[in-house]
Order: C-alpha cells, then structure tokens, then sequence
C-alpha cells in the first residue's frame, strides 16, 4: 500500500506526518520511507534518530521523480511505503498520485489555507482516497472548528488533528512524543480503512 503525504505548501507537517505514521505503520508491517524531497529531512531524521519505533524502517532517498517512480515500482504489494514529498511540486505529486493508493494531506487551521488544499485535492485522481490532518491543531479554538465545519461541508475526510505539541516540535532532536504517536496511530486507522476500499 502507498500511501502520500502531500501539501503544495511547506511547513504544514508534512515530514512529521511522514516519519510519526512510518513509526506506527514499522511497528506492525514492513514499512519504508520514501523521501521525495531534495531536503531529505525525513531521512536525515530517521538517520539520526536513536527511537526504537524508526529503527525498523527502512529509508529510501528519492529526490527526483524518475527516482520516486524507481522506489514506488519497488514496493511489494503487502508492504507499506509512506511517501514524503517536497513542497511546491505539482509535477511530483501528480507523478506520485498516479501510484498512490491514499494521499493525506496536512494543512493547519486558517482561511489562507484552504485554496491551498484544494488545489492539492484536485491533482488526486478521482478513484484515490484522500483526507486531511490539521498538524500543529489547537483543537479548543474557534479557528479550529470553523475549519472542521468548511471540510465537512466540502466533504472531505479530517483524518485526524494533531495537537501542537513542544514534544512535537522538538523534530528530529528529540524523541517521538507519546501524544504525537497516539494522534498519529488514529490517523493511520483511517488511512488503513480507507486504503482497504
Ligand atoms: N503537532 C505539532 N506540534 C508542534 N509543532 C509541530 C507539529 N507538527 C509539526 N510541527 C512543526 O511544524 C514545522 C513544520 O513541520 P514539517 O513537518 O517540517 O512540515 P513540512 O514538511 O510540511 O515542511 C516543524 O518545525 C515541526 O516541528
Ligand atoms: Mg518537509
């Protein structure tokens, strides 16, 4: 299953989104992290990274989409692989929707963000299952639930939210939080349901 974590924008959590579900998906099924982004943050992260939940995925650096298309036609059919994806790359994500069996999308709350979204949405082929997560959520504000009302109205799947977390924050310099893993592994639930069909 292949599952891509996909935002027009960066900053939005993709690199976290990626690395926290390669740890839940790792602790149950051989999962590998395709990196598409030329930053490689995502595989600097698990490189340096000293948790156990990351040391049973396997990396791969795919920083062109000749490259990304390699690693994809790689994956078995009863593995994982979780795709992390540079921010402003049309191109790239519609190569990686072609092959995807779920795209997430992360996003933050707020009004600026949701052109943003859509455009992402529409470059996801019609017959793949896509939601979003609020990264970085403060989940008691208005801002938020506004935000939750114009998805749903849209009908479009919130897979989850993600608390803004320090524990989070703290990246590839600290351990993987707990709370961050706990809101992770929910979303990775609606991922795995909707990826089943
Ligand atoms: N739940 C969260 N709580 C606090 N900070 C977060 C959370 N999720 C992401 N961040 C922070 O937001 C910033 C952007 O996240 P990142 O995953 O690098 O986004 P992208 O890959 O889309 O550029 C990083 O500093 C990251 O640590
Ligand atoms: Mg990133």
């Amino acid at each position: 299953m292949i599952v891509i974590v996909a935002a027009l924008k960066g900053g939005v959590g993709k690199t976290t989104t990626t690395v926290y579900l390669s740890a839940v998906s790792g602790a149950r099924r051989a999962t590998t992290l395709v990196d598409a982004d030329p930053q490689a943050s995502a595989a600097d992260w698990l490189e340096h990274a000293a948790d156990e939940q990351l040391e049973r995925v396997t990396v791969v650096e795919a920083p062109t989409e000749r490259l990304l298309v390699k690693a994809l036609a790689k994956i078995a059919p009863d593995d994982i692989a979780i795709i992390d994806t540079p921010p402003g790359q049309e191109r790239v994500l519609s190569t990686a929707f072609r092959h995807a069996d779920v795209v997430v999308v992360p996003t933050r709350v707020g009004g600026v963000e949701t052109p943003r979204v859509e455009a992402v949405l529409d470059l996801v082929p019609a017959k793949v299952p896509v939601g979003l997560v609020f990264s970085s959520a403060r989940t008691f504000t208005n801002d938020y639930q506004d935000a939750r009302a114009v998805w749903a109205e849209a009908g479009v799947p919130v897979w989850g939210a993600v608390p803004e977390r320090v524990t989070i924050a703290a990246g590839p310099g600290g351990w993987l939080s707990a709370d961050g893993l706990d809101s992770y592994r929910s979303v990775w639930r609606r991922i795995l349901r909707a990826g089943r069909g």
